[in-house]
């Protein structure tokens, strides 16, 4: 068994992991210190996904299933409603997606960037699947109202979009807009430099929480397309400026200045990513992407970084 944790997927030669999980990881992900198992395969999840399908209150394109952490049996298990748990197994379309999202999702974090809890999880096939937690329920079974900005623009495609078009919205709506932009601003950002080409208007919501009222909601979604897809035609699905390709720091700049941010927050949240490339090599090395993909994320990820910094 790999010291890799299946969540952060550090490798720390002293660290112990329980059934791949760092107790700590675990009890993030599932609330118990070792990970549940998950009763099925990669086959069965597909055709679980399919009667799902109409049936479930989380939509998408990907095949995917609501389950619940059933404590007693310590297993996932499959729930039509009530679910607290998003699983995405592997497709044959795409090669390693939840390894790539759960790669995305932990370099989004250590940028800053706020993500549900999440991991990979061995199907009985042995292959991994991406399981994140619902951030739009409570343990209680409540659920905060949400609300995707396909919805929020009233728009039909969801492709047919802009940063500044959802930036507008944020202007009116959000109760905290200063941190909403900048939080726009840097996955915009961020982004554009994996190569997370399929970022549209579904994959941005707004959440209704208690304390602070209308917010971005957590970022979700986020998987390099780019790696799957090296004939993708543009290099981001909405729009920033008027373009979707070969963005270069003046793009951004301009952008944040749309936005309404100073110099000085764009110019941190630049400095940032670009002192986390060593971070974010690393984790990509770490990953558990096979090789080829891994020189591939890294290849993407360094020509964006340059076209950006120069
Ligand atoms: N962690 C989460 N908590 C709550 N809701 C979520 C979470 N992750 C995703 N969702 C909701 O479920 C929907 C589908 O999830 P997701 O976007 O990950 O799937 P997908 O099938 O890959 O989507 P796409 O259609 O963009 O390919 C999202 O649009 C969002 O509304
Ligand atoms: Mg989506
Ligand atoms: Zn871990």
């Amino acid at each position: 068994m790999s010291n890799r944790c299946l969540s952060c997927q550090t490798i720390e030669p002293e660290s112990v992991l329980y059934e791949g999980y760092h107790t700590r990881c675990s009890r993030n992900l599932f609330g118990t210190t070792e990970p549940p198992k998950v009763p099925f395969s990669t086959a069965d999840v597909s055709r679980e996904a399919q009667k799902m399908v109409g049936k479930m209150s989380i939509s998408g394109v990907q095949p995917k299933l609501s389950v619940v952490h059933d404590r007693k049996k310590h297993q996932l298990m499959v729930v039509e409603r009530g679910g607290l748990y998003i699983l995405k197994p592997p497709t044959e379309r795409f090669e390693s997606l939840p390894e790539n999202e759960n790669l995305c999702m932990n370099i989004a974090s250590v940028y800053g960037i706020e993500v549900p809890s999440h991991g990979l999880v061995p199907l009985m096939d042995a292959r991994l699947a991406y399981v994140v937690k619902r951030f739009d329920r409570l343990e209680d079974g409540s659920k905060l109202q949400q609300e995707d900005f396909q919805q929020l623009l009233q728009t039909d495609d969801k492709y047919s979009g802009s940063y500044e078009r959802i930036a507008n919205f944020i202007k009116k709506h959000s109760d905290v807009t200063g941190l909403d932009l900048i939080r726009l601003f840097e996955r915009a950002f961020l982004y554009y430099s994996l190569g997370i080409g399929d970022a549209h208007l579904k994959n941005f919501s707004l959440i209704r929480r208690k304390e602070v009222g209308y917010q971005l909601s957590p970022a979700y979604d986020i998987v390099s397309s780019r790696l799957v897809l090296p004939e993708e035609k543009e290099d981001m699905c909405l729009s920033l400026r008027g373009k979707k390709n070969r963005l270069s720091r003046g793009d951004f700049i301009k952008l944040s200045d749309h936005f309404g941010l100073t110099r000085k927050q764009s110019d941190n949240s630049f400095t940032r990513l670009n002192e986390l490339k060593p971070t974010i090599e690393k984790m990509v090395a770490e990953s558990f992407l096979s090789q080829h993909l891994k020189d591939r994320f890294l290849e993407i990820f360094r020509q964006r970084m340059k076209q950006i910094f120069g």
